[in-house]
């Protein structure tokens, strides 16, 4: 992986040459040391910048001044962020990767920032921002709308954090380049090749199971989905050890459907165009995966990627048939874009086969829940109320919000099948979060499961100021977070 460089720095800021500085101002600038430092070397000029409104400190406002005076940089960008009593925990993350987004349109050497975030979660949280802000999802242009610049360098961040942030930005940095990537280019074998590099690079075990293998394992739902691609499919398990070999790991779970074209149930154009996206869970798995293992997370963690293509060929799985799933399960298929849950069938099940404490599924399940909850909040649907209010907790910690839909037995009817044991869709669309959730409960035993639906913020139609479109790499940093913690 090519990282980017990223120091600390410790001598004089304000005297020292580099070619762009970043400095934080929230609403209550006046008490800012970094701020008055600034003001005080400029004789007020900053203050007064500040004091007109001509700066903002509204959050991600960025104000770029070129040729500030008695500064070593020749340019000066003030971050806004708002109101310290918020309660928005992302607030750091986005202005520093909002800082660099602006910043960041044209080559630089050395961008140097200061006074983002003070407790060590805001630190890091802010460093993975910065690496986030100048990366863009313009993999395939001659000219780059967002250039990486030489080195960055931040001031009052002790090198723990620095290392830690900078591993959880390089990790959210490997989801979106995947997400980003285009339907002819990643599909499951490139993917697999993705998976190979990551695992070589952060020492996980990898295995593979091709389409002969997933045959023998009669992984029958996720075979159903993949017949109408020539290309094949696969199941990748990752495993990281963090703790003694006996101790029950973490599995997390991946939809990877590399391109979603809703099958014989074809979406129309507007709905198709983006769904490169539908890998973004497993994409997520591989990225949480690498920070873990570089962070040297004390536990047991098994990854398992459930990767295929969903097309459209004269063998494609139709309207109607039944499939038999890994775990004996029969499906009788009322939907072909009902995909996800089938291919995630499997994988829980083989998920199952690690005797896991906990399993954790990612997956761009459904429109329903972007109905539901909005492009900004990740749909939590669980068997287990603890493991709700862990995730929950932790993910509101670091601003990427997740929201429990609920999970009463009685949704299971919608399910029930005539022909099969299940079928693929509830009666309607009404509820249709829930009832895809409760579709893969029955793939996980007693395990305590979350189900996390990230249809909606796993992909920016267009850009924030904060990020470029495409994918977000959201989670990789509150799960990232959670297991160092
Ligand atoms: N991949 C889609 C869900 C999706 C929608 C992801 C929008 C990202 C953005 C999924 O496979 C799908 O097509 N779901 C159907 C389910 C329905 C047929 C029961 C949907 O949401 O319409
Ligand atoms: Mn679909
Ligand atoms: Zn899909």
């Amino acid at each position: 992986m090519a990282t980017m460089k990223i120091e600390s720095f410790s001598a004089d800021w304000i005297e020292t040459p580099c070619d762009a500085l970043v400095v934080a101002a929230d609403e209550d600038w006046r008490a800012r040391q970094e701020i008055q430092q600034l003001s005080t070397a400029t004789q007020g000029w900053l203050s007064r910048l500040l004091e007109s409104g001509e700066i903002s400190t509204k959050p991600n406002k960025v104000t770029v001044l070129l040729g500030p005076p008695q500064i070593a940089s020749p340019l000066l960008a003030i971050v806004g962020t708002g109101s310290r009593t918020s309660g928005l925990n992302n607030i750091h993350f986005r202005a520093a990767s909002a800082a660099m987004k602006t910043i960041c349109t044209r080559k630089r050497g050395t961008v140097r920032l200061v006074g983002l975030g003070a407790s060590p979660l805001e630190l890091r949280a802010a460093v993975a921002g910065s690496m986030v802000g100048c990366v863009g999802q313009d993999l395939f242009r001659a000219e780059k709308s967002l250039i990486e610049p030489d080195l960055i360098e931040w001031v009052g961040v002790s090198d723990p954090q620095l290392r830690a942030g900078q591993t959880i930005g390089e990790s959210i940095n490997i989801t979106r380049r995947l997400v980003n990537l285009p339907p002819n280019y990643l599909y499951p074998e490139t993917f697999e090749n993705e998976a190979r590099a990551v695992a070589v690079d952060c020492g996980l075990s990898i295995e593979v199971w091709d389409k002969a293998k997933l045959e023998q394992e009669r992984c029958g739902a996720l075979l159903g989905v993949a017949r109408g691609s020539v290309r094949d499919p696969r199941i990748i398990i990752l495993r990281y050890q963090g703790s003694s070999p006996d101790a029950e790991p973490l599995a997390l779970v991946g939809k990877g459907v590399t391109f979603d074209s809703g099958g014989y149930s074809i979406k129309p154009t507007d709905g198709m165009l983006t769904m490169k996206c539908d890998m973004a869970g497993a994409a997520t798995v591989l990225g949480i995966l690498n920070a873990a293992a570089k962070l040297r997370a004390k536990r047991n963690i098994v990854g398992v990627l459930g990767l295929v293509e969903n097309l459209i060929s004269g063998d494609a799985f139709k309207l109607g048939d039944v499939l038999t799933a890994r775990s004996g399960k029969t499906i009788e298929i009322h939907n072909t874009d009902a995909e996800g849950r089938l291919v995630l069938a499997d994988c829980l099940n083989v998920a199952l086969d690690q005797k896991p404490s906990q399993i954790v599924d990612f997956a761009t399940l459904t429109g329903a829940c972007v109905v539901a909850l909005g492009t900004e909040v990740a749909g939590l649907m669980t068997n287990n109320s603890k493991l709700q209010s862990e995730i929950q907790s932790f993910s509101e910690r670091c601003g990427e919000h997740t929201w429990p839909l609920p999970m009463h037995s009685f949704y299971t009817e919608q399910i029930a099948g005539k022909v099969a044991d299940i079928k693929n869709v509830g009666e309607g669309r009404w509820g249709g979060a829930i009832t895809a959730a409760k579709f893969l409960e029955e793939f996980v035993a007693e395990t305590p499961w979350a189900h996390l639906d990230i249809a909606g913020p796993a992909f920016y139609d267009s850009p924030k100021p904060w990020a470029d479109a495409g994918g977000s790499g959201v989670l990789v940093r509150s799960f990232a977070e959670w297991l160092l913690a």
